[in-house]
């Protein structure tokens, strides 16, 4: 083995032969660390170097195990991909153990158990959380360990049905004498799990905790290298965690699931949009629901607007969250030129209630109804829902899946949508009882019909 030192950017990975202040690769200061070269102990791939034929390249279909709760599936894409890495991410007390020792519950069967692997905790501690989970004869192996290499004979030995490592960052490789935790110990973790989740088509959980910054674990890096990456985040009122998906390699990326941390762990919630609306007040001017998509389904979610004059003439403030920024611009630039507002003189600021971020131009009719609300102090007819893009000419455009988004407003009493009239042809002959659809083609217009 060849060593030397090097210098490694803790941001980026990064990797210089001499010190740095600046890292040239991301631009970050003050984070090149020193650490011990060593050439990656690779392991020779098991199917070797033989160039194969396009067509004689058999089909696979990802083979899939259902976890337990229907909402988690639904996030991986419809189940557990086997030989799957699955990196989950969040704040120290979140729930992530939790969630995982839920799902550990769930998928081990009478002939393959799963290992639950805790660097973290000792097993006395998991088995506390086990008991109020309710586990008892389920075939969960507990392991505390932290050497990388005695985890992976373990499970090469059990070939459970999944893995579980609590958490990535607790992990060493004897073979790098860098401390856990730091990006050279991390990514090799991560590497030479995703060897074993491959070579024994084992599905394997990371657990991975967020740094202050926000960023999984710190290393960017690690998040290319593994399947799928999760996000498990708290909400406001503390007792609600949001699972959500920031990349997978087996489905779509903008699925989520909400869950509630109770006595006895993690129940997933049903009905998201009666959740995300449950705080919404009525009749107030600047609120406004919007049918969106999020992932494969439809989602009703708040947005609020407040507009008030400015304190800072010349230089007012445009504020929004969960929404993009650019295309608030767009749409208010939009308003002003279209519908004859000036905005020089006020503040305005934009939220998604809840938390959620909202990226699909549908919003688009739902942003500017909001903004004018609040200037006009008049809120919108009650039980109304809307969604629709809207151009620069003012006019409202059509946009995917209408029918999902009325039946969502529906189902969660809304009596009326205001939708593009060019997607009205896309209902027909659907039954629609309970709901009128009215289709629009400008926002001059759909300000008469709601104003
Ligand atoms: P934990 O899974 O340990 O979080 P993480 O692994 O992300 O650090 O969960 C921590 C919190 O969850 C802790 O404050 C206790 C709480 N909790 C419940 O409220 N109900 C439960 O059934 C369990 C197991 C934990
Ligand atoms: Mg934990």
């Amino acid at each position: 083995m060849k060593k030397g030192t090097v210098f490694v950017c803790q941001n980026c990975g990064f990797r210089s032969p001499k010190w740095l202040g600046r890292c040239s690769q991301c631009g970050q200061w003050n984070t090149m660390v020193e650490e011990l070269e060593e050439e990656f102990a690779g392991e020779v791939l098991e199917s070797g170097g033989e160039p194969v034929l396009y067509q004689d390249i058999k089909e696979t279909t990802n083979q899939r195990i259902p976890v337990g709760i229907d909402q988690f599936n639904n996030v991986l894409g419809g189940g557990l991909v086997l030989g799957s890495v699955v990196l989950i991410g969040g704040e120290p007390g979140i729930g992530k153990s939790t969630l995982l020792l839920q799902v550990s519950r769930d998928l081990a069967s009478e002939d393959r158990p799963v290992l639950y692997v805790s660097g973290e905790e000792s097993l006395e501690q998991i088995k506390l959380r086990g008991d109020r989970l309710g586990l008892s004869r389920e075939k969960v192996y507990l392991l505390a360990e932290t050497a990388l290499e005695k985890i992976l004979n373990a499970a090469d030995r059990m070939k459970p049905r999944a893995l579980v490592i609590d958490s990535v960052q607790t992990i060493f490789s004897s073979q790098l004498t860098s401390s856990p935790g730091t990006i050279s110990q991390v990514r090799e973790v991560t590497n030479r799990v995703f060897r074993l989740a491959k070579r024994n088509q084992i599905p394997v959980f990371l657990i991975g905790h967020i740094t202050k910054e926000g960023s999984l674990a710190g290393p960017k890096s690690l998040e290319h290298m593994v399947d799928v990456v999760l996000l498990f985040e708290g909400e406001r009122d503390h007792h609600h965690r949001v699972l959500r998906v920031l990349k997978n390699r087996f489905g779509p990326v903008s699925e989520l699931a909400i869950f509630e941390m109770g006595q006895s762990g993690l129940k997933p919630i049903d009905n998201p949009s009666a959740f995300f609306l449950r705080e919404r007040p009525k009749n107030e001017p600047g609120s406004v629901v919007i049918s969106t998509i999020k992932g494969s389904r439809p989602l009703l979610v708040e947005i609020q607007a407040l507009v008030s004059s400015t304190l800072f003439s010349g230089n007012p403030r445009r504020m929004s969250i969960g929404l993009d920024h650019y295309r608030v611009s767009m749409l208010l630039a939009l308003v002003e030129k279209k519908v004859g507002y000036s905005f020089a003189g006020e503040d305005i600021y934009l939220n998604v209630a809840g938390g959620l971020e909202v990226d699909e131009p549908a919003a688009d009719l739902g942003v500017v109804l909001s903004v004018i609300s609040s200037i006009k102090n008049l809120p919108l007819p009650r039980e109304m829902a809307v969604f629709g893009e809207v151009g620069l000419s003012g006019e409202i455009r059509s946009v995917s899946q209408p029918l999902a988004r009325v039946k969502e407003a529906r189902s969660l009493g809304f009596e009326t949508v205001l939708m593009p009239a060019g997607n009205l042809p896309q209902l027909q002959g659907e039954d629609l009882k309970g709901i009128r659809c009215l289709g629009l083609d400008s926002v001059r217009r759909a300000l008469a019909q709601v104003f």
